[in-house]
C-alpha cells in the first residue's frame, strides 16, 4: 500500500510517502524551530499559522521527491494527537481534504505510536519490546506487544527528558531547543567533575523525575557562577547530560528485567543524544540485548514513522473517517479497543 503520511503535532510541518509502512519514498520536514527560538519555546498560535503555510508545499514536495502523483496514493495516515490543538488540526484538515478528493482511506494516528514504530523503517523488530520514549514532551518506558497493543510500565512524575534538557540549556543561555547543543558541548567535556543527582534512580518504579535536577543545577550555578562559560561550561553539560543518561538507562534496565523481555527500542528526539546512544549501546552488549535506536532524521518529529502503524491499520481495513477530531492528550493504552475486532485474525 503506497501512503501519504502527515505530521504537524509541534513545530515541524512534515510529509512523507512510505510503501507497505517500510519502505521512504520521500521524507520531507520543515522546521520552524527558528521563529519559536526568539520567545524561548513553541508558540501555539505561531505553530499554527506557520503550518499552515507550509503544508500545501511540503506535501507537494513529498509527492515530487517520491515520484508519484496524488492519484497513486492509496492511504492516507495523519497525527491525530498527542500535540497542540491548533497545530494537529493543519495536518487533519489537510489530511481528510487530500483523502476526500482522491477517494483513499485516512487514518488518525497517535504521534508517540509513531515514535515507538520508526526504527520499522529500518528494522523490524520483533515482538514483544521494551520501548523508551523520550521527546519534548515525553519519558515513557512501554511493554510493546504489537501494533495498538502498548502497555504503559512507567513515566516522568513531572518534566519530560526533552524538557530538562531545553530547561537547563535555558538556564545557561544557550538557543531553544537546547537539548542538541548540550550534546555537543558535552562532548567536550568531562562528565565526572560535577556530580548531579540521579532523581528515583533506585526506588524500584519505572518512574521518572527530573525537576529536580533542573534545580540542581540552577543552585550549581548559583553558587559556581564560573562553571556556566568557557570549558567548565562543557563538564557542566557533560555531567548534566551523564546524569540524566544515567536514570534512563538505569529505569530502561530494570523494565527490561521486571519483564525478562531482551528487546529494546529507544524512540523520539532525545535519542538523538550522543551519550544516550552510547550508554544504551552499552547496555545492549552487556545484556546480549537486540537494540533499536533509529538514525537521527527518524527519532525527532517526521511523518514516515507515522506510515508503520498507518499501514497495519489501513491494511486491516481498520479507518478513521471524516469526522474525526484532534485528540490533544491521548493515551497509547487507549490504542487496544481499536484492535478489538482484529485480535482474532492474529
Ligand atoms: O520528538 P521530538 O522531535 O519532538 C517532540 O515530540 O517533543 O523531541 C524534541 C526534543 C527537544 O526537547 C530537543 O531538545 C530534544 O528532543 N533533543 C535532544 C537532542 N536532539 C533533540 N536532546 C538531547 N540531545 C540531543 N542530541
Ligand atoms: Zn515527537
Amino acid at each position: 500500500m503506497l501512503l501519504l503520511s502527515i505530521e504537524s503535532s509541534c513545530d515541524e510541518t512534515a510529509a512523507a510517502v512510505v510503501r507497505d509502512g517500510r519502505e521512504v519514498l520521500a521524507n520531507v520536514i520543515s522546521s520552524q524551530v527558528d521563529v519559536h527560538a526568539a520567545y524561548g519555546g513553541v508558540v501555539p498560535e505561531i505553530a499554527s499559522r506557520k503550518h499552515l503555510e507550509a503544508i500545501v508545499p511540503v506535501v507537494e514536495q513529498a509527492l515530487v521527491e517520491a515520484g508519484v502523483g496524488l492519484s497513486a496514493i492509496e492511504g492516507i495516515a495523519v497525527t491525530q494527537g498527542p500535540g497542540l490543538a491548533g497545530a494537529l488540526l493543519v495536518g487533519i484538515s489537510a489530511a481528510k481534504a487530500l483523502a476526500y478528493a482522491r477517494r483513499a482511506p485516512i487514518i488518525g494516528v497517535n504521534h508517540i505510536e509513531g515514535h515507538l514504530f520508526a526504527p520499522f523503517l529500518e528494522q523490524p523488530v520483533d515482538f514483544p519490546f521494551i520501548a523508551l520514549v523520550v521527546s519534548g514532551g515525553h519519558t515513557h518506558l512501554y511493554r510493546v506487544d504489537g501494533v495498538g497493543r502498548i502497555t504503559t510500565l512507567g513515566q516522568t512524575l513531572d518534566d519530560a527528558a526533552g524538557e530538562a534538557f531545553d530547561k537547563v540549556a535555558k538556564l545557561l543561555g544557550l538557543p531553544y531547543p537546547g537539548g542538541a547543543l548540550i550534546d555537543r558541548l558535552a562532548a567536550a567535556g568531562d562528565p565526572a567533575r560535577i556530580h548531579f543527582p540521579r532523581p528515583l534512580m533506585h526506588d524500584g518504579s519505572c518512574n521518572f523525575s527530573f525537576s529536580g535536577l533542573k534545580t540542581a543545577v540552577l543552585t550549581h550555578l548559583r553558587k559556581f557562577p564560573a562553571d556556566g562559560a568557557g570549558d567548565a561550561l562543557n563538564d557542566l553539560c557533560a555531567s548534566f547530560q551523564e546524569a540524566v543518561c544515567d536514570v534512563l538507562v538505569q529505569k530502561t534496565a530494570a523494565a527490561l528485567a521486571a519483564t525478562g523481555i531482551d528487546r529494546l527500542v529507544v524512540a523520539g528526539g532525545v535519542a538523538c543524544n550522543s551519550g544516550l546512544r552510547r550508554e544504551m549501546g552499552k547496555l545492549a552488549q552487556e545484556r546480549g540485548l537486540q537494540l533499536a535506536i533509529p538514525s537521527p532524521l527518524l527519532c525527532s518529529d517526521n511523518a514516515a514513522m507515522n506510515a508503520v502503524p498507518g499501514d497495519f491499520y489501513l491494511t486491516r481495513g481498520i479507518v478513521s473517517g471524516f469526522d474525526f477530531d484532534a485528540l490533544p492528550n491521548w493515551p497509547l493504552d487507549a490504542l487496544a479497543a481499536r484492535l478489538a475486532w482484529v485480535r482474532g485474525e492474529e
